[in-house]
C-alpha cells in the first residue's frame, strides 16, 4: 500500500532528522565547553605553580611574575562554576574528569566553588603586602581548595594521566 510505505518513509526520515538535530544543536556546545575549561584549568593550575616557584626565589618578581598570576586567578574564579553546565559531563562524548556527583550534588559543588572564589580574593588582598611568606600561605590555602574539590568531583584518572 502506497500510503503506508510513505508513512513510514516519512517516520524513518523524521527519526532521522531528530537524531541529527540532537547531534548538531548539544554536543559540540558541550564538547566545546569541555575544552575550554579545561583549558582556562590548566592556566589557573600554572598560575598557581608559578606563584609558588617565583616565592622561592630570592627577589620575587612581584610586579611581572606573581602580578599577573594573581590576576588569572582572581578574575577566572567566579566563572568555574559557569563552566560546568548540564550535559558537559562524561555524557558529552569527549574526554573529561568532570564526575556525575557535580550534577548530582550542585549545592556542593557551588560551596567549592565559593570557597575558592573567597581565598582567590585574599589571594589579590594578600599580594598588595608583598610579603612573601603571607602570600606563600595564602598559596596554600587557595591550593586546598582547589584540592577539595578535585577529590570529590575530578576523576582520580586525571592524576594516573597526569603522570604519563
Ligand atoms: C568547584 C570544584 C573545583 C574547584 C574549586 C577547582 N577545580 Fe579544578 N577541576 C574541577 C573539575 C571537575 C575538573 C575536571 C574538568 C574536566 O576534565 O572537564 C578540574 C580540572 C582541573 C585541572 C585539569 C585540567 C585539564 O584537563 O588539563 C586543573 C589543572 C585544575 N582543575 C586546577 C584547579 C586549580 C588550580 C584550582 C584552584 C585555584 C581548581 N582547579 C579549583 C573542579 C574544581
Amino acid at each position: 500500500m502506497p500510503s503506508s510505505v510513505f508513512t513510514r518513509v516519512a517516520g524513518i526520515a523524521l527519526v532521522l532528522s531528530v537524531t541529527a538535530t540532537a547531534i548538531v544543536t548539544a554536543a559540540p556546545a558541550d564538547v566545546a565547553m569541555i575544552k575550554s575549561r579545561q583549558d582556562k584549568l590548566r592556566d589557573m593550575g600554572s598560575a598557581l605553580k608559578q606563584i609558588d616557584d617565583e616565592l622561592k626565589r630570592r627577589s620575587p618578581d612581584w610586579d611581572n611574575v606573581i602580578q599577573p598570576n594573581v590576576q588569572i586567578l582572581h578574575d577566572r574564579s567566579p566563572f568555574l562554576q559557569k563552566w560546568f553546565p548540564k550535559g558537559s559531563g562524561p555524557e558529552a562524548g569527549a574526554k573529561t574528569y568532570a564526575l556525575p556527583a557535580i550534577w548530582q550534588k550542585g549545592d556542593d559543588f557551588a560551596k567549592h566553588a565559593r570557597g575558592m572564589i573567597a581565598e582567590a580574593a585574599k589571594l589579590e588582598q594578600v599580594f598588595a603586602k608583598k610579603d612573601a611568606s603571607e602570600l606563600r600561605a595564602q598559596v596554600i590555602a587557595l591550593g586546598k581548595t582547589c584540592k577539595g574539590c578535585h577529590d570529590d568531583y575530578r576523576s582520580p584518572d586525571y592524576e594516573k594521566d597526569a603522570e604519563q
